[in-house]
């Protein structure tokens, strides 16, 4: 078979099916393109040639194993093949942790640009690293700068080790098990996180796929804002002079920003999608 007849088969599949897309696959064609690469081993599927490529036997049965195991186990797909990509990496992801796809990578792939000068930020502090993969395009970002990661839940720190050794960040990023900023030293160039924001009523009624990811790593409090919160009362004391706070919130950002009428937060504009990043300077009243 093809492997344009193979995306085209388990696309359709999808499709039919009452799955909910939303763990950075927009759609049933880009998880139909995933999982073929994936059982291809394929790596880049952009490739105009892959699309003509013979794909063996075996390879089709696995894509429809997990095809099927998507659709009855309402499992994320990124569980299934224990990968996720972010920042042009990838990560090995599993129920311990959620599955990347903030946003924030867009900004961190730009360098923070214009908010950040690439040979000022020499500390950086991510909150809340789950599989490290904000941490590890942080340091990708920018080379030569010391990376603290920390993260409350051992279980996910497992997996973010991993990720960092395989990646060869190990001597540039260091993590610590901690409750936000507890176990952090000195002030920081950058702080950003991707913390909890989703409100308990939202939570209870969210499509099954969410149930698979650590309902700590989702939820935080009635209205979403407790791991927030925190994190805007505990920054000043963390952030250099002339230093940035990037705090993904999602869809409570409406929320947040009526709160604090006295903080001048930022909104960046998301040339590839997705909401609700604030950017924040110290010591502005
Ligand atoms: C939304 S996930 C973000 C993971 C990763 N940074 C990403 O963007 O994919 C939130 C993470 O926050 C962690 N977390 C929740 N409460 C925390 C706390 N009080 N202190 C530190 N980490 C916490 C969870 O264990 C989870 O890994």
């Amino acid at each position: 078979m093809r492997f344009s007849d193979l995306v085209d088969e388990l696309a359709a599949r999808l499709s039919r099916a009452p799955v909910h897309f939303g763990h950075g696959m927009p759609g049933a064609r880009d998880e139909a393109l995933a999982l073929a690469t994936f059982v291809c081993r394929a790596g880049n599927w952009q490739r105009p040639s892959l699309l003509r490529r013979r794909v063996g036997r075996a390879a089709c049965a696995r894509a429809r194993h997990l095809a099927l195991l998507r659709v009855s186990r309402r499992m994320p797909l990124a569980y299934l093949t224990r990968e996720a990509w972010f920042a042009g990496m990838r990560f090995e992801v599993d129920k311990r942790v959620c599955i990347p796809r903030s946003p924030l990578a867009e900004l961190i792939e730009e360098g923070f640009a214009p908010w950040l000068k690439a040979g000022q930020v020499r500390r950086i502090l991510e909150l809340c690293t789950g599989s490290g993969c904000i941490a590890a395009a942080c340091a990708f970002a920018f080379p030569g700068s010391e990376v603290v990661a920390t993260d409350i839940s051992p279980a996910a720190l497992h997996i973010a080790r991993r990720n960092i050794q395989r990646l060869g960040l190990s001597n540039q990023v260091r993590l610590l098990q901690c409750d936000l900023f507890a176990g952090a030293e000195g002030r920081f160039d950058l702080v950003i996180a991707n913390p909890p924001y989703v409100p308990t009523s939202i939570y209870n009624a969210l499509p099954s796929e969410y149930r698979h990811e650590p309902r700590l790593a989702l939820e935080s409090g009635a209205a979403g804002l407790a791991a927030a919160e925190r994190i805007l009362r505990a920054v000043p004391a963390y952030l250099a002079a002339s230093g940035l706070l990037a705090l993904e919130v999602g869809e409570v950002a409406a929320r947040l920003a009526a709160s604090h009428p006295e903080l001048p937060f930022f909104w960046p504009d998301m040339r590839r999608g997705g909401h609700g990043i604030l950017l924040l300077r110290p010591n502005t009243p």
